[in-house]
């Protein structure tokens, strides 16, 4: 029964619920207490009344008026002296003789009451103990009455309605309500300001945590500004919130800590690079000369010589490729200039065309030009990159279809080749630093990079333009997708 009430779901609607709960049951208790304290209060006077009133208006029944007087002479009519409404009977063994009550008008005098046989059953019924006893009347409204021994062996009964009595337990109740009313409806809204402003520091706990959470925290550097206010830290709230921004500066010494590892890691793949290039260079010029020799060298010199000239280019190379990717990685050296993609295409395509002139290059260009904002060179690098594989990837005779096509807001350079495809399990880490499937084959390929870099400088460019690249393949067709902002980047 309980259960399918609806439950007040945040703690601010549950304490201000239970505060309004806790405060209703005092009240019922303190109102049920008090009534029936008042009630048992004013039936005791009643009792007292009956009692200080004796048997005398009964008794008056009994002697026609002429009672047998305590103190006052004034013997003519005994109801005069009788609170209006007091009852008396007279009864004889089991046997109601007499019946009366005192009129509301002094003239009036004893009125008799006519009684049912159950209401001289019930009139029998009360014993003569001299205690109040509740009877209700056919004929009268409830009242109290006390039943004593006349002189002559009858019982005499006596009288007061209860009515006045149970009109102010009945006032009594319907101010209680109300004053009860009254605080509980202050108590609710009060208490629920009160709670609301207690539990204040929590909503701005939850703030921050939200404020934060929304934050990249993936990578780069990170800086987490907000903190809760702790407000008393004695207080249940204030430790959760004191608690909750020590955690927040520990994740941001993490970051800070990672960051700083990341910064080392690209500088050192930076200077590493930049610094292999003399050697390397040194070394492919030293193997130039050495070739260079005049007169008789043996084959295989002359052969390992070769592989040295080539080995070291390729090192050049690749040395090159992580140099760029460091300092991409690093945000730096892109420029933000105009790009004339349809421009860019072209050039890389005769380039492309004279590196491989078995296969068959197509081009899908639009009628207008193409602009984005970024760096030309890179730009040339990446699409030079994907033309380089749709030439080394495939056999020669496959068809490359190169298209660019804008939306307006989007420009999407796309190269295709018909050649064998890249393999299912390669696709997933295609875009990952020195992924090749093909890992037997290096330097036989002639002229490509053949390092694993290329599609992660794609990749970098892209992305260091606002851009993305993307990937379909199946055999028979391969799609490499750069898109990039137009005008923006
Ligand atoms: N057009 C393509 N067709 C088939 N395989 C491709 C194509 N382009 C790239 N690949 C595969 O993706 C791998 C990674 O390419 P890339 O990063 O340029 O490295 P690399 O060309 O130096 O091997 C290549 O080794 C090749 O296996
Ligand atoms: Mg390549």
């Amino acid at each position: 029964m309980l259960s399918r009430l609806p439950r007040p779901h945040t703690l601010r609607a549950r304490l201000t619920a239970g505060l309004v709960v806790l405060l209703a049951v005092s009240c019922a208790a303190v109102g049920v207490a008090a009534v029936v304290e008042l009630n048992g209060f004013l039936t005791g006077r009643l009792d007292q009344q009956l009692r200080d009133a004796g048997a005398r208006f009964p008794a008056s029944l009994e002697h026609g008026g002429n009672l047998p007087s305590d103190h006052d002479g004034d013997e003519d009519g005994d109801t005069r002296r009788q609170v209006v409404g007091t009852f008396g009977a007279r009864l004889v063994g089991d046997t109601v003789t007499d019946a009366s009550v005192v009129g509301s008008s002094s003239g009036a005098g004893a009125l008799p009451v006519p009684l049912g046989a159950a209401d001289k059953r019930k009139l029998a019924a009360v014993p003569a103990d001299g205690q109040g006893h509740s009877i209700d009347l056919s004929s009268l409204d409830d009242y109290r009455v006390m039943a004593a021994r006349g002189r002559d062996g009858d019982i005499l009964i006596t009288g007061l309605p209860t009515e006045p009595v149970e009109a102010t337990v009945h006032r009594l109740e319907l101010v209680a309500g109300i004053v009860f009313g009254a605080a509980l409806a202050v108590a609710g809204v009060a208490g629920a300001l009160w709670v609301r402003w207690s539990l204040r520091p929590l909503s701005k706990v939850a703030a921050t945590a939200t404020q934060v959470s929304e934050l990249p925290l993936s990578s780069g550097e990170v800086v987490l500004a907000s903190r809760a206010p702790t407000g008393d830290p004695r207080s249940e709230v204030g430790r959760v919130a004191g608690a909750f921004n020590t955690m927040l500066g520990h994740v941001e010494d993490a970051l800070t800590k990672r960051h700083a590892s990341e910064e080392r890691l690209r500088s050192f793949a930076a200077d590493a690079s930049h610094e292999l290039r003399t050697p390397v260079a040194s070394i492919r010029g030293h193997a130039e000369l050495a070739l260079l020799h005049p007169g008789p060298v043996p084959r295989k010199v002359e052969r390992a010589l070769e592989r040295i000239e080539s080995e070291a280019a390729r090192m050049g190379d690749m040395v090159d490729d992580l140099l760029l990717l460091a300092r991409l990685d690093a945000g730096r050296l892109l420029e933000r200039l105009p790009v004339d993609l349809t421009h860019l295409v072209l050039d890389a395509v005769t380039d492309a065309q004279a590196a491989g002139p078995g296969h068959r290059w197509t081009l899908e260009l639009s009628e207008e030009p193409v602009t984005v904002t970024g760096d030309t060179h890179r730009l040339h690098q990446a699409l030079a990159n994907l033309l380089a594989n749709a030439r080394l990837h495939t056999p020669v005779g496959s068809t490359v279809t190169i298209s660019l096509e804008t939306d307006g807001r989007t420009a999407a350079l796309k190269v295709h080749d018909d050649g064998p495809g890249v393999a299912a399990d390669v696709q997933p880490k295609v875009f990952e630093r020195f992924t090749r499937a093909d890992r037997r084959r290096t330097a036989g390929s002639g002229g490509g990079t053949g390092t694993g870099l290329g599609l992660s400088i794609v990749a970098a460019v892209a992305e260091a333009h606002g851009g993305s690249v993307t990937l379909e393949s199946a055999p028979g067709s391969t799609t490499f997708a750069v898109r990039l902002p137009v005008g923006g980047g």
